[in-house]
């Protein structure tokens, strides 16, 4: 029995296979809060954050679930003081030269959403060739957001549209949904199903603002580096639990 079944049967939960999210995306919130009780600095709290996505990455991937978004680093994270700025782009860059083998042992995928080309050049070229070296695994889309925020992608992809409008490769009417879709940096990736935000606070943070139209949403007050498997299970059993309408009715009862 692997871990994760483990958990299922120490909580009493089952998860229904045939309804996993084929996509969860993460608001990884409650790292300084952390570190704060414990009286580290807050970098000790994102160190652990890296930990707990170690785990969390496993259980998606032994769940089948499809792809799995990070909140790594946000457009205003730029804001914080440049100590916690500059310790958090070298643990990211250390996490991903770290996570070669084990990427590659489970099938994990890496991609990132964000504005890439703005971080430094060391974390840049990480992340290119952990991306390409990586891109034949299928077993689970690691999807880090870095530099991320949504409406910065909503105005890139606008940006793009008129672009393309303007130089006659295209007629406005071509923007639809699906074809603005394409042109976000998560083109080719389903929406999230399940949003998670740990620690609490009820926002979406500038997070996949497009992407998250119909995504049903979980919050629980755990702290990020606290999350564990038993809290994923948790919150995958509330996505179960809950009835998608996309705008529409319920489906009749025993259908
Ligand atoms: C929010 O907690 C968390 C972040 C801004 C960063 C998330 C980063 C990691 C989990 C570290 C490693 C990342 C990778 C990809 C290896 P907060 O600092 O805002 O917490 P607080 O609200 O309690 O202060």
């Amino acid at each position: 029995m692997s871990s994760i079944e483990e958990t299922q049967r120490e909580l009493g939960i089952t998860l229904d296979s045939e309804r996993m999210p084929r996509h969860i995306a993460i608001i990884m919130d409650g790292n300084g809060r952390w570190a704060t009780q414990r009286g580290l600095p807050r970098a000790m709290g994102h160190a652990q954050g890296y930990v707990t996505i170690q785990g969390i990455a496993q259980a998606c991937s032994d769940l089948g679930v499809g792809a799995l978004t990070l909140y790594a680093f946000s457009t205003e994270n730029w804001r914080r003081p440049k100590d916690e700025v500059d310790a958090l782009m070298q643990l990211i860059e250390y996490a991903l030269r770290q996570e070669v083998p084990t990427l590659q042992k489970n099938k994990i995928r890496l991609q990132t959403i964000g504005r890439i080309w703005e971080l430094p050049q060391s974390l840049q070229d990480t992340i290119a060739e952990i991306t390409a070296e990586t891109a034949q695994n299928s077993k689970l889309i690691l999807n880090l957001a870095i530099n991320y925020g949504g409406r910065r992608e909503i105005l890139d992809a606008v940006q793009e549209a008129s672009r393309r409008v303007l130089d006659g490769e295209i007629d406005r009417d071509a923007i639809t949904e699906e074809y603005f879709s394409n042109l976000m940096y998560t083109a080719g990736l389903p929406d999230p199903d399940l949003l998670i935000r740990t620690a609490g606070e009820l926002r979406v943070s500038n997070y996949l603002l497009w992407q998250i139209a119909y995504s049903e949403i979980h919050v629980t007050s755990t702290l990020w580096p606290d999350f564990g498997d038993a809290d994923l299970i948790k919150a995958i059993a509330d996505y179960q639990s809950r009835i998608r309408k996309f705008g529409t009715v319920p489906p009749p009862v025993g259908s």
